[in-house]
């Protein structure tokens, strides 16, 4: 059975199937209306259950419309409506969820509840967010580079700002698919040692500096992300520490001519990034939310058809 727990477990020809099938079965489906079926439904009759602690615009929707459009269906739950959310235990969870649907998709605060969730689920489980990781955004962030640059290797990402679980699903990725990953972050916000030290011991070219220019300084892409991450407390002090790592139209003319910006969205303009930034010709921020459909079918498929 297959998990989609972190990009660190996936391997890399996996990993550069999934992104293949995502484009593919995008081009496949190109002038359909929105809530058509797909020409070729690889999923009839699954169901797949998702669960959030927290907020969710794109990951929900996008998981909604890919499982319909793949020919399956979709069960919405809050956990605070749980059982769950009443102290009922996650392995008798994830042991009854398993009888009702083929796959649980899972964004909670904390990452050991998704993988205790996946050791007792007999279905596959898919992260959908959690404080360490966000695999799923990462894929669709990469299927946004491949449809602009054509490749991913030999391209330079620079993320500036919090090493955040977003940024951590970038360093998963960047020795498997052999891009250099500049990150930009002040002390106190860097991404986790061990993370780090995976994808350094694992051949990726990962680069940490205090320095947002140096970041940047001829990248392809520079990526932003919120300063404020849900479940962070300390949002006075992050907005403070964070100031000098805002993408501005400055910050971005010292990554190359030719360089686009990424953002996960939600974003919050004038904080991590500027307007003009996000909203300007550089700016691919809406193909990457609209590769979240597309990204997440191609993971719901590497999950249940094998
Ligand atoms: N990028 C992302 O995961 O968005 P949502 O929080 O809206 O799902
Ligand atoms: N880093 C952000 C990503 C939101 C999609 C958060 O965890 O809130």
């Amino acid at each position: 059975m297959r998990h989609f727990l972190d990009i660190a477990d996936i391997s890399a020809s996996d990993l550069k199937a999934i992104l293949a099938d995502a484009r593919a079965m995008k081009m496949a489906r190109s002038g359909l209306p929105k809530g058509a079926s797909d020409p070729q439904e690889a999923l009839p009759g699954r169901a797949l259950a998702m669960i959030f602690e927290k907020s969710s615009t794109r990951t929900r929707v996008s998981f909604d419309m890919a499982i319909r459009q793949l020919g399956g269906s979709s069960l919405v739950l809050n956990a605070a409506d749980m059982q769950l959310g009443r102290g009922e235990s996650i392995p008798d969870t994830a042991r009854v969820l398993s009888r009702f649907v083929d796959a649980v998709m899972i964004r909670a605060n904390a990452h050991d509840d998704v993988t205790e969730f996946a050791h007792h689920a007999d279905v596959p489980v898919i992260n959908g967010l959690t404080d360490r990781s966000h695999p799923c955004q990462i894929v669709a962030d990469l299927m946004t580079l491949q449809e602009h640059f054509g490749a991913l290797e030999g391209l330079t990402l620079a993320w500036v700002g919090d090493g955040n679980n977003v940024a951590t699903s970038f360093i998963h990725a960047a020795p498997k698919l052999g891009f250099s990953l500049n990150l930009g972050c002040p002390d106190g916000y860097t991404p986790h040692e061990d993370d780090l030290a995976y994808a350094t011991n694992s051949g990726g070219k990962v680069e940490l500096t205090r320095d947002p220019k140096a970041a940047v300084k001829d990248a392809d892409v520079v990526i932003a992300d919120t300063f404020i991450s849900m479940g962070d407390k300390d949002a006075d002090a992050r907005l403070k520490d964070l100031a000098p790592y805002s993408v501005s139209e400055n910050l971005m003319a010292q990554a190359k001519s030719g360089a686009v910006f990424l953002h996960c969205l939600p974003a919050h303009r004038g904080e991590e990034v500027a307007a003009a930034v996000i909203d300007g010709p550089q700016s691919l921020v809406f193909d990457e939310a609209e590769n979240r459909l597309h990204a997440q079918k191609a993971i719901l498929k590497w999950c249940l058809v094998q």
